[in-house]
């Protein structure tokens, strides 16, 4: 006895949640490879060398109070979202900042390590996306 065909109705419902998975997939965000800047309003690229060199000043600068067990809390890029390191950068309100420990560091350095913590901010890559996975070896590790 010959196999019957699916149902339409079946079919159609089915090709509908397919189509719902895939724009589910593809909406998801990749990596950014530019940053607006609020506190200058420009556009900042995401390079290769801005991106370790932001890298370097944030684990040499910002960790060096910022460990475990330290005087301030632990901070990792994940801390934040996108928008919040914009938004601590932008406003410095944070009590770092405040207190003038930030001003050791060049506007330019500042911006630098932005751009590093918004690369790798909690909802700037997709860990699920093996095309987000290749910028750990970015950064030589
Ligand atoms: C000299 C030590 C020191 C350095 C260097 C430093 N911080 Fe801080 N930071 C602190 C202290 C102390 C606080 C206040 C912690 C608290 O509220 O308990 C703080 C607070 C913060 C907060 C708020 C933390 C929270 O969870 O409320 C952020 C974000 C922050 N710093 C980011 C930075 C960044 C980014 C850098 C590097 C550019 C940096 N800090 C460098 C000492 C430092």
């Amino acid at each position: 006895m010959p196999r019957r065909p699916l149902p339409p109705r079946l079919l159609r419902a089915l090709l509908l949640l397919g189509l719902l998975l895939l724009a589910a997939i593809s909406a998801v965000q990749a990596r950014p490879f530019e940053r607006y800047d609020p506190r200058t309003g420009t556009m900042r690229e995401l390079t290769f060398v801005n991106l370790r060199q932001g890298m370097k000043l944030f684990r040499e600068f910002c960790r060096k109070c910022h460990t475990r067990g330290g005087e301030a809390p632990f901070l990792y890029p994940e801390s934040r979202t996108m928008a919040a390191w914009n938004r601590i950068f932008a406003e410095r309100q944070v009590d770092c900042a405040k207190k003038g420990v930030w001003n050791e560091l060049t506007a330019e350095q500042l911006d630098t390590i932005n751009d590093y913590l918004y690369h790798e901010a909690y909802d700037a890559w997709n860990p699920h996306n093996p095309s987000d996975w290749d910028s750990w070896s970015l950064y030589g590790w």
